[in-house]
């Protein structure tokens, strides 16, 4: 019997995934106003009250910006990409990067999110890193949202919650395609548009207390932003047609735990809950599982006339997800519990955790991939995955993340595994190439890059860049287009 070949298509795009807030760091500088991330304190470990940190209040908005709080704001330095973004590409190019993710700061175009008019400054900064991308043949992936929704927007609208932005939001998305359409040709909308229902000051700069129904208002933010979506995919395809606009979930996928048809139908359950917004953005429709969902949780979605056809018109060219894990749900309130990316589940027995609790699953990347494929019949692009770990940098300098090597050969070899069966897989962008600050505990000491950065939690250290040696066994991935994964 012959075996299906497993090698990935000419062209594939390797590559490595940030996000402004998370990087650039100058959160004050050419004109740039204040965004949601910008208001998100560092909170030590032995003080968290949960596996994340960053939800915030109004009233604690109110005493930030006031002056009251004296706490660190990683989110505000980033690794100062926006002063490094040359040094940083260019190692990313001796890597062989085929294509960047990175997001746009929307507080750095349009300060308020409300402004008629852009800041050239901050378009100019973006031109000067997409060029410096292109000097070395990289293609820049451009994420639109990237939990950096304006701080004015929070204050006078309460953010996603109040339809009025959608307008801000497609003012926003016409002046970037027409800026930069000879430049770009792959846009991301939202990043893990679904991260609305789970942290809604994140994923929208909602916040929910006092709120009668705080779901109501999640999904009704959800609801404007499918809106926002699909005007933008319009816009894009107008302004620039040769380019690629995709949608991106946070996949959760969830196994029952055991074979008690109550898990099973558990996490039915929860992979509707996940899919939900992939399936709106790919096919055009609220799928009728919604509907129960809704009923049950008091939820009226308020739509206008020629929402449903807006959606309906302007579906995705592909879909984008991130993947770090798998998760497993119970019907029973028993069991080990495990942390997750903004979401836990019980303890898979045939797991291993990461540092933080996440539990690894390559094979379920596989399963992951056939999965969305068989669903929707388009192509998918990872846009992350990755191991965020404790590094230690040793006497010479050096940094052996041999385990982070381990996580992502795993999975790369699992996607040579999907693509044998039959998916079309894009591309893929392993999250942080570079240290970056972590979006749900603000920590520089978890650490997802190929190159280190010299900055520990509260912000000190000299932010010299060097290599680990994952550096070097990525490059070599991707000059083999992923043959040789040793
Ligand atoms: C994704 C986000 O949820 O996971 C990224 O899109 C984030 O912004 C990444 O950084 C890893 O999560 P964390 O919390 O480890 O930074």
């Amino acid at each position: 019997m012959s075996e299906f070949k497993k090698v990935f298509p000419e062209g594939f795009l390797w590559g490595g995934a940030t996000a402004a807030n998370q990087v650039e760091g100058a959160y004050d500088v050419d004109g740039k106003g204040l965004s949601t991330a910008d208001m998100v304190k560092f909170v030590p470990k032995a003080e968290r009250t949960a596996d994340h940190a960053l939800d915030v209040t109004r009233a604690e908005i109110d005493d930030i910006l006031a002056g009251k709080v004296d706490a660190t704001f990683p989110k505000r330095f980033g690794v100062d990409f926006y002063h490094h973004y040359k040094e940083d590409i260019k190692l990313f190019a001796e890597m062989g990067f085929k294509t960047f993710r990175l997001s746009l700061n929307w507080a750095r175009i349009f300060p308020n999110g409300d402004d008629a008019e852009p800041n050239e400054k901050g378009l100019a900064f973006y031109d000067a890193v997409f060029d410096e991308l292109l000097k070395y043949g990289i293609e820049p992936l451009v994420t639109l949202s990237h939990y950096e929704t304006p701080l004015n927007l929070t204050l006078k609208y309460n953010g996603w919650a109040d339809r009025r932005v959608i307008g801000f939001f497609t003012n926003y998305a016409e002046t970037v395609f027409k800026r930069y359409k000879d430049k770009v040709k792959y846009w991301l909308t939202f990043n893990e548009i679904n991260v609305i229902s789970l942290s809604p000051y994140t994923g929208g700069g909602v916040l929910t207390e006092g709120a009668e129904n705080p779901m109501q208002l999640c999904y009704q933010a959800a609801h404007h932003q499918f809106v926002a979506s699909a005007i933008a995919t319009k816009l894009c395809h107008e302004i620039s047609p040769d380019a690629q606009i995709g949608c991106m979930l946070a996949r959760m996928t969830t196994y029952p735990a055991t074979n008690n048809p109550d898990d099973v139908l558990k996490a039915q359950y929860e992979n509707q809950m996940n899919l939900f917004f992939t399936d709106v953005h790919a096919r055009g429709k609220y799928p009728s599982y919604m509907n129960r969902f809704f009923k049950e949780n008091n939820i009226t979605i308020q739509k206008e006339v020629g929402d449903d056809e807006i959606l309906k018109e302007h579906t995705v060219d592909f879909i984008s997800f991130s993947y770090y894990m798998s998760l497993s749900a119970t019907a029973s309130p028993e069991g080990d519990r495990t942390a997750g990316n903004l979401m836990g589940g019980v303890k898979n027995e045939y797991l291993e955790s990461s540092d933080w609790g996440w539990q690894i699953d390559p094979k379920g990347l596989r399963w992951t991939l056939n999965d969305l494929y068989t669903r929707y019949e388009l192509p998918l692009f990872i846009v992350e995955n990755g191991l965020g770990a404790y590094d230690k940098v040793e006497e010479d300098g050096s940094i052996h993340d041999d385990y982070r090597i381990d996580y992502l050969r795993k999975h790369i070899e699992q996607m040579k595994e999907a693509i044998a069966d039959g998916v079309d897989l894009m591309g893929y962008t392993s999250w942080g190439p570079i240290d970056l600050v972590s979006a749900s505990t603000s920590e520089m000491s978890k650490r997802y890059g190929f190159i280190y950065v010299d900055q520990d939690d509260e912000g000190n250290g000299t932010l010299a860049r060097s290599r680990k040696d994952s550096f070097a066994w990525y490059k070599k991935v991707i000059a083999t287009n992923g043959e040789d994964l040793a």
